[in-house]
């Protein structure tokens, strides 16, 4: 079957956030069409309104129509799974303790014992899995490589993968992850600053840098030594905040000027505050690597009340998160962290969007935009965050192309 960038959907309830990034009363930003419907035409949105005004539209009775969901975290590439480590961590062991010879120094060495060619194989049928769970614009990060040219194969493998992937990808130059074995840390983080950073950025094969600031790993010093050779080559900064302990990470992001601050489980008072005040970080939640390490979750709510742009998204990695599905980040973020299913929608969408700088084209449906939507079981979006573990995505288009749904 010819699959054409042309179409037309319509459902029960069309919902889409009208801009973004939102923060604050997110719900009510939420544009609503009872038996809505949209066109495309050559991938790009050419209406949006009431199904009666648009005749021949194929009907999804009892659905939803929505902005594809936007992964805005995941460590994609990667070339193996953890399992065993996660059976260690069910008896007992922790992810601080597994940090060494396991963890993402192991993920480092499959990634280094496997070809090019495996590395893409092992990934691109990962990738259309998230596509059919409704992912239509997605993340991918370096971080396991743990050298200089070993992250910019990863940053490459990416690019690749891009190329491949049905997708929208953008590639994260995670410069700080691990310090790599018999490193000094400050030596590290001098020649990701003098020479990986500005090589990534020479070769176009990244469009942010991102920072693991934690005990087990990289300070706030470095941190903003990072940003300030990120600034230098023009790209954006995003950073690990809070994840494990609480470190100052996220109101430092803020202030360094970060597209994002991620994880946020120990985030302070203060930090939740300077995300609230921020202009351009957003707060990305990661739900599911949160229950896969049973950890405390976030204050959501103390986050979107002081006016934070919430993100959700999977992290998808096979230490933390194996978990690839946007839904089952969804239904675990309302279930775990107390969102409302539209705040939720507007987490996975327009402000997922915003952290990787996208906001202009994706996470909202309007016309001239990208034909990114889904259509989902269940009218005005309830079924998703209620039933985890089913896939709700009847219908996936990605630059107005069919990449999910039967
Ligand atoms: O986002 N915490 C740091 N990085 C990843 C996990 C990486 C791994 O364990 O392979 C995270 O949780
Ligand atoms: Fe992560």
């Amino acid at each position: 079957m010819r699959k054409t960038a042309s179409g037309a959907v319509a459902a029960t309830t069309l919902v889409t956030p009208a801009a973004a990034p939102v923060g604050g009363d997110v719900a009510s930003s939420v544009r609503t069409i009872a038996e809505g419907a949209v066109a495309w035409e050559d991938g790009v949105i050419t209406y949006v309104g009431p199904a009666n005004g648009l005749p021949g539209a194929e009907l999804f009775d009892g659905c939803t129509i929505a902005p594809g969901f936007v992964d805005c975290h995941t460590h994609l590439p990667f070339a193996g799974w953890r399992a065993d480590e996660f059976e260690a961590r069910l008896s007992g062991v922790s992810y601080r303790d597994l940090h060494g010879e396991g963890g993402i120094f192991r993920s480092a060495r499959m990634l280094a014992e496997a070809s090019d060619d495996e590395v893409l194989g092992f990934c691109l049928p990962l990738v259309h899995e998230m596509a059919e769970h409704g992912t239509t614009t997605l993340e991918l990060k370096t971080g396991y490589g743990l050298s200089i040219e070993a992250e910019l194969r990863q940053a490459r493998l990416a690019r690749l993968l891009a190329e491949q992937a049905p997708q929208t990808c953008t590639v994260t130059l995670l410069a700080c992850h691990a310090i790599p074995h018999g490193v000094d840390r400050a030596d590290w983080v001098r020649a990701a600053c003098d020479e990986l950073i500005p090589a990534a950025a020479a070769e176009g094969i990244a469009d942010a840098v991102d920072v693991y600031v934690e005990d087990i790993a990289f300070s706030l010093e470095d941190l903003a030594a990072i940003a300030e050779a990120a600034a230098a080559a023009g790209l954006p900064l995003r950073c690990h905040a809070d994840q494990l302990g609480a470190s100052g990470a996220a109101e430092a992001a803020v202030a360094l000027g970060a597209r994002s601050a991620d994880h946020l489980n120990h985030v302070s008072p203060a930090g939740v505050a300077a995300l609230g005040a921020a202009e351009g970080t957003v707060a990305v939640l990661l739900p599911t690597s949160t229950l896969f390490l049973r950890a405390a979750p976030p204050d959501a709510r103390a986050l979107l009340d002081a006016g934070a742009a919430v993100a959700i998204a999977t992290d998808f990695n096979p230490g933390t998160s194996p978990v690839l599905s946007m839904p089952e980040a969804i239904a675990t973020a309302c279930s775990l962290y107390g969102l409302a299913p539209l705040e939720a929608l507007v987490a996975a969408t327009a402000n997922a969007a915003a952290a990787l700088g996208l906001e202009r084209s994706r996470g909202t449906l309007a016309p001239g935009r990208p034909a990114d939507l889904v259509v989902l079981d269940g009218d005005a979006f309830r079924q998703v965050p209620y039933r985890p573990g089913h896939n709700p995505v009847r219908y996936a288009s990605a630059n107005g192309r069919r990449v999910g749904g039967a």
